[in-house]
């Protein structure tokens, strides 16, 4: 990935239209110019996802769902545990990067992944309750953040697994075991990427916290290519839900 193809995506992330009637259209509208760039961008971009999939507890035969999966390319950290489970569906809204996962699900020949273009608050799996459900660095881009982990909580079996890795900002009280972010960086960040409709919040990590039992979580910061060493709060949260529920 040379220093063009860079300045190419940062133009389309600064310029290119993120309006439009409705959520999808704005998605459509945001990514169809840069999802031939969006995996060498994002790989420096969105840290934690390798780690995220890599330590995600998945039992042989898993249903896995990743909600607002994109291109599909976090299902390559899966590596050989692709192959012991029994599907793995990428659910997103936006049409034009779900080609993207369908091209990669060719080449690479998976017979156990498939694509569903929906709503994240919505979608509804022919399989009944799934096993394992993973928000990439999504949750931040759906308006509507907490219908989709009150849906995801609906969609999990009892004793299911939740990954979530995302960037956020800490509430100014945070929890005692939770990092506190600086004023500056409370206020800063947020701003920044709202420009590209991605909404961090002081509040999903407090609600994932909430709806399930925490197995690990980790807070970090990773650099924003760009900026001049600036490094953008994120978290990696594996939860399950409570066994003793519906
Ligand atoms: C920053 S991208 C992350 C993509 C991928 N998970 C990754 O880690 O590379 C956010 C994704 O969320 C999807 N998305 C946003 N809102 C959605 C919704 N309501 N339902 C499904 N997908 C959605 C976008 O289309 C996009 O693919």
């Amino acid at each position: 990935m040379g220093f063009i193809s860079d300045l190419k995506i940062m133009y389309h992330m600064v310029c290119a239209k993120n309006t439009g009637a409705n959520h999808e259209q704005r998605l459509e509208n945001f990514y169809s110019s840069q999802m031939e760039h969006y995996d060498d961008f994002r790989r420096r971009l969105l840290h934690g996802r390798e780690q995220m999939m890599g330590v995600l507890p998945l039992e042989t035969g898993a249903n896995l769902i990743d909600m607002g999966g994109g291109t599909g390319n976090n299902i390559e950290a899966l590596a050989s545990r692709l192959s012991n489970i029994n599907s793995v569906t990428i659910v997103d809204l936006c049409g034009s990067l779900l080609n993207v996962a369908k091209k990669r699900i060719e080449q690479k020949r998976w017979k156990n992944v498939f694509t569903a273009h929906a709503d994240a608050t919505q979608y509804k799996p022919d399989f009944g309750q799934a096993d394992a459900i993973t928000f990439s660095y999504s949750l931040t881009m759906i308006p509507n953040w907490f219908d989709a982990i009150n849906h995801a909580y609906k969609l999990l079996k009892p004793g299911g697994i939740i990954g979530v890795v995302d960037f956020y900002v800490s509430r100014k009280w945070a929890a005692q075991n939770n990092i506190k972010h600086s004023g500056l960086t409370r206020a800063f960040w947020p701003n920044w990427f709202a420009y590209d409709n991605v909404f961090l919040s002081q509040d999903h990590l407090p609600y994932l916290q909430s709806k399930f039992n925490t197995l690990s979580l980790i807070e970090k910061k990773g650099f924003v290519p760009y900026m001049l060493g600036l490094k953008a709060p994120y978290y990696i949260f594996i939860g399950q839900k409570p066994i003793e529920s519906d």
